[in-house]
C-alpha cells in the first residue's frame, strides 16, 4: 500500500476566464472543482495508474466534507482526521486566450495540537501496512515546521520509504531528517540550498548538496523533466528530458511526476525506468484541467519519447 499526506487539504476550484483583467467583472467559460492538496493529486494520479493508494491528512467544515465526498466518488480510499475549522478554497482562474494562470490560495484552517496527534495516531496506524508514504505540500496554520521530519523519522522506524515534497522550512527540516526521497522543483530546491542555479552543473551541484542536508536520493523535477540522483547503494546521476508539449493546465504536474515515480519505484522498476515513467506522466498531466488527473493510455504512447541518460556514465567516458 501507498500513503499520502496532505495536511493542507482543499478544494480546487479552476475558472476559465478569457481575457482575464484586474478590476473587471468576468464570466466564466468553464469551471471544474475537486478534491484538492498536493497528496490528494498524487492520490488521484496513482489511483488512475492502478496503484493501491490511501489518501490521509485532516479535513474540516463543509469543505472537508466535499473533499472526502469528492475522493469517495473517485474511488479513491481515504481517511483523513475530521477538525474544526474549514478546510480551504483555492482558486486558480486560466485564461485560455493568454494561456496565463493566477492562483488565490485561501490561508487555511488552524489545526490544534489535540487533532494532529489525532493524525499522528492514525497515520502511524496506517503506516503498519505501507511501504511507501508520500508527504506533499504546504502545511496549516498551527502546525510547526518541523512535523515532516518527526513523521519522516517515525515511519522510517517502521521500514516505511518517505517521500517529501514540500517547501520551505517544512522541507528543509523534514530533509535533514533523512527521508529515502525529497522531489523539489528547481525553484524549490534552490530554496533548500540557499542560491539559484544558472546552469545544469549547478542544479547537479545542487542534488549532492540535497543530499549532503539528508536525503538519501534526490529528485529535481523542470518543466522539460527532471535530474536525479538516485540508488540506495551507489548513488548514481539521470538526466530525463521530453519536448514541452502545449500545457492546457501545467498545475500539480510536479503532483503526476511523483505518482508516476512512485508507481513505478513500486513495481520495482530499476531507477531509469522510474524517471522516465514520472516524466511520462507529468507530462500528460498537463493535457488535462484539474490536477492529479492524467490518462494511462497516453501516458504509455509518452514513454518512449522520454530521453533518459545517466550522467556518471557518460562523464566517465569523456574523462578517458
Ligand atoms: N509543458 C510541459 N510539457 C511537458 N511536460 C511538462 C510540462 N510542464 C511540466 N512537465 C512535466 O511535469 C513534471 C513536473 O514539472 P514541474 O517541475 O514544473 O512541477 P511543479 O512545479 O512541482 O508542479 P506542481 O507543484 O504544480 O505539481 C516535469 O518533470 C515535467 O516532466
Ligand atoms: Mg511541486
Amino acid at each position: 500500500m501507498i500513503i499520502t499526506v496532505t495536511l493542507n487539504a482543499a478544494i480546487d476550484k479552476t475558472l476559465a476566464v478569457p481575457n482575464f483583467r484586474l478590476g473587471r467583472r468576468h464570466r466564466a467559460v468553464e469551471q471544474t472543482s475537486m478534491a484538492g492538496g498536493k497528496g490528494v493529486n498524487v492520490a488521484r494520479a496513482l489511483k488512475s495508474l492502478g496503484q493501491p493508494v490511501i489518501a490521509t491528512g485532516v479535513a474540516g467544515g463543509p469543505n472537508g466534507t466535499r473533499i472526502i465526498e469528492q475522493l469517495t466518488e473517485e474511488a479513491i480510499l481515504n481517511d483523513f482526521v475530521r477538525i474544526r475549522e474549514e478546510s480551504r478554497m483555492s482558486t486558480a482562474v486560466v485564461d485560455p486566450t493568454s494561456g496565463e494562470q493566477t492562483e488565490i490560495n485561501e490561508r487555511g484552517p488552524l489545526v490544534t495540537e489535540a487533532e494532529l496527534e489525532l493524525f499522528v495516531d492514525k497515520l502511524l496506524y496506517l503506516a503498519k501496512g505501507a511501504e511507501i508514504c508520500v508527504f506533499s505540500g504546504s502545511l496549516p496554520r498551527g502546525v510547526e515546521a518541523d512535523v515532516y521530519a518527526r513523521l519522516v523519522t517515525e515511519l522510517r522506524k517502521l521500514g516505511v520509504t518517505t517521500i517529501l515534497d514540500s517547501e520551505g522550512d517544512a522541507m528543509l527540516l523534514g530533509t535533514r531528517a533523512e527521508p529515502t526521497i525529497v522531489s523539489p522543483n528547481e525553484l524549490e530546491a534552490e530554496e533548500l540550498v540557499g542560491h539559484e542555479f544558472s546552469d545544469d552543473q549547478d542544479r547537479l551541484t545542487g542534488l549532492h548538496e540535497i543530499a549532503e542536508l539528508g536525503a538519501r536520493e534526490v529528485i529535481m523535477t523542470r518543466a522539460s523533466g527532471c535530474l536525479a540522483l538516485l540508488g540506495e547503494t551507489e548513488r548514481l546521476l539521470y538526466r530525463a528530458t521530453l519536448d514541452p508539449l502545449e500545457p492546457i493546465s501545467a498545475v500539480g504536474s510536479g503532483d503526476a511526476f511523483l505518482a508516476g515515480y512512485v508507481a513505478a519505484r513500486y513495481g520495482g522498476k530499476p531507477a531509469e525506468e522510474c524517471v522516465r515513467f514520472g516524466v511520462a506522466c507529468g507530462a500528460e498531466s498537463t493535457q488535462h484541467f484539474g490536477a492529479g488527473v492524467l490518462d494511462p493510455r497516453e501516458v504509455e504512447r509518452l514513454v518512449p519519447d522520454v530521453r533518459v541518460e545517466s550522467l556518471d556514465a557518460s562523464a566517465a567516458q569523456a574523462s578517458r
